[in-house]
């Protein structure tokens, strides 16, 4: 969601922060704003919209040697200057700012207000900044921990005072927070990628923690003030894989990558000898996999629809009863834990807070969760029992498009590894890991027809309404397929089986509502083209992405993309590329903010 990053040191803080800005810039994106350190007293400078907006606000000469950033994602109040981050409080000394939401805020500014505290934002954030100044005699870390037992809700924060300068406070709960260790400079930050250009040893702090950096060291305590020793990890993502290296777009960069993010999702991990799949982080004896009589899968979004394939996988290759649910909706089920269920988090960021709570309620009632997670140090990763890494590699574009395969990836492996445990025989399993790594080569190919799949686009980008339709395993890409268009083109776009389209959605098909048909070689196909059928004979368009040679599709349908032969259910990975490249193109046509669409945000840290 928001971005933070602190900084102290001997480099110009103002340009660290900024620089930083810019690599957190895909965490939110609708306003931003810095407090500096300069000549003993802070400069504070906010603007709407861009990073760029709020570098042209900066004078070119703003020294400073400490200071805070901020990138926002509006939760409370509009989008303005006034309402970016870091707030101020009365006396002007004080920044604060603050990615999470503080639930109580209303009750704490009539408090604050009555003290006679002067508000100018419309936001939570700004209470935290009050609260502070309340308590602040001479010593900030003191204020800090004085005010946060006040606070109900959830909290990254960041803050700076003239009268400490070169000293940053930081405290978490609930929202992500990495110290970065530099030489003779420190960091804090919502994430690595705003540090990783100046250091790679990082410290990531957990709920309840406070840390106080200056240039020379750090200290961590707990709200109690007992000192917490913390361990320096090392970053392992590179500084080039932030970066876009010649794409115009993240989303374009990240889906060429697909190739290599599914291999190193799966490599290291096929055992060819036993015909099976070792997924090293799972925790689990073998008498544990053996005992597993259900699989629950908890995500949002993309991550969701992955969970979807997951589950259907483990249906069909182990044969385990498998579901995949919405985390947000999990959470407050109160939800009854099974014996013998294994549960799933499987989240990009590991970070989404839906994800995340839900996972808390679960393993609070004794729930085993695994993490299926990109991330490394994340708050998942972390609090899981175990689990996952999908090793895609840092995704900045907000559109989630090679964490989908690899997420999938762990699951094909995680199906054979149970599989091989149970009815799959040694000669199936060999056939399965073949499929598996022939994968990456055949999207290879379906990339190399970027270009039709860019033509086609151009030709639907103008129509206001799409259907997406799929059946089987390849359903929840349909849904995936309809939430990409929508999310960076902003045409409305639907997915549903297509064996549903007769129940209501086949009222909307006419001239102007295209319907994009998943139309793999299996069972299923006959059924599908049927529907497809059913659509012309309502006079709407139909694109059809089917298995190359399929020479019957080609008659009925107005567009086809071809992709290559694989096993029944390996198609997934093949039916989301065409896809991804459709609804990437089709926002480039319409000349969208491919990476940054309106309104979202790549890590939703509130509910
Ligand atoms: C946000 C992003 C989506 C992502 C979802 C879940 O909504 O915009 O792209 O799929 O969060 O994120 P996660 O990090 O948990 O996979």
């Amino acid at each position: 969601m928001c971005g933070i990053i602190g900084y102290c040191g001997p480099k110009n803080a103002t340009k660290v922060i900024v620089q930083g800005l810019r690599r957190l810039e895909y965490r939110g994106y609708d306003s931003a704003g810095i407090a500096v350190g300069s000549n003993g007293s802070l400069k504070v400078i906010k603007s709407k919209g861009k990073i760029k907006d709020l570098h042209n606000k900066i004078p070119e000469d703003l020294e400073s040697t400490y200071g805070i950033g901020h990138t926002r994602w509006a939760t409370h109040g509009v989008v303005n200057d006034i309402n970016a981050h870091p707030h101020v409080d009365c006396t002007g000394d004080l920044a604060v700012v603050h990615n999470g939401i503080i639930e109580n805020f209303e009750s704490l500014k009539n408090m604050l207000k009555a003290e006679g505290h002067t508000f100018h934002s419309e936001t939570d954030s700004e209470v935290i900044v009050h609260l502070i100044e309340k308590y602040f005699k001479d010593d900030l870390e003191k204020a800090v921990k004085e005010a946060l037992p006040l606070l109900k809700g959830t909290f990254g924060i960041v803050c700076v005072h003239a009268k400490e300068p070169g000293t940053i406070v930081g405290a978490r709960n609930g929202s992500p927070l990495v110290m970065g260790i530099g030489l003779d400079e420190m960091f804090l930050a919502s994430d690595v990628t705003a540090i990783i250009a100046h250091t790679k040893q990082a410290v990531y702090l957990e709920d309840g923690e406070i840390v106080v950096i200056k240039p020379d060291g750090f200290v961590t305590t707990d709200i109690d003030d007992r000192q917490v020793t913390k361990e320096i990890e090392q970053i392992t993502w590179e500084l080039q894989e932030i970066e876009k290296n010649g794409h115009p777009f993240f989303m374009e960069k990240e889906i060429i990558e697909q190739p290599e993010s599914i291999r190193r999702a799966i490599s290291g991990r096929i055992d060819k000898d036993q015909a099976t799949a070792h997924l090293g982080g799972l925790n689990l004896s073998t008498k544990d996999l053996t005992n597993i009589e259900r699989v629950k899968i908890i995500a949002a979004g993309t991550s969701y629809y992955a969970s979807m394939v997951g589950a259907y996988l483990l249906e069909a290759i182990p044969r385990i009863p498998a579901i995949a649910e919405l985390a947000s909706e999990v959470r407050y089920r109160n939800p009854i834990i099974e014996k013998n269920t294994l549960y799933f988090a499987v989240t990009q960021s590991g970070e989404t807070v839906d994800t995340l709570y839900a996972m808390k309620e679960l393993k609070r009632k004794g729930a085993t969760v695994l993490g299926i997670c990109n991330v490394v140090g994340s708050s998942i990763a972390r609090d899981s029992d175990g689990g996952v890494y999908i090793h895609s590699g840092p995704e900045i574009a907000v559109a989630s498009t090679k964490a989908f395969t690899s997420q999938i990836s762990v699951f094909y492996l995680f199906s054979l590894l149970l599989a091989r445990m149970r009815d799959l025989s040694f000669s199936e399993g060999e056939k399965f890991i073949q499929d598996l790594q022939s994968i990456p080569f055949k999207v290879e190919k379906i990339l190399d027809m970027r270009l039709k799949i860019k033509e086609m686009a151009k030709k639907y980008a103008h129509c206001s309404d799409f259907l997406f339709l799929g059946r089987g395993v390849n359903y929840p890409v349909a849904l995936e397929g309809a939430l990409k268009l929508k999310e960076i083109s902003y045409i409305h776009a639907e997915g549903y089986s297509s064996a549903e389209i007769k129940h209501g959605p086949i009222a909307l098909i006419n001239e102007d509502t295209p319907s994009l048909f998943l139309v793999p070689d299996d069972d299923l196909r006959g059924k599908i083209i049927s529907n497809i059928k059913e659509v012309k004979a309502r006079k709407g368009k139909v694109i059809a992405i089917c298995v190359e040679g399929d020479e019957e599709i080609k008659d009925i349908v107005d567009d086809i993309v071809e992709i290559p032969k694989t096993t029944e259910l390996f198609y997934p990975f093949l039916m989301v590329i065409p896809l991804q490249l459709f609804a990437y193109y089709c926002a480039l046509e319409l000349g969208r903010d491919v990476d940054q669409p309106r309104n979202l945000a790549k890590s939703v840290t509130v509910e």
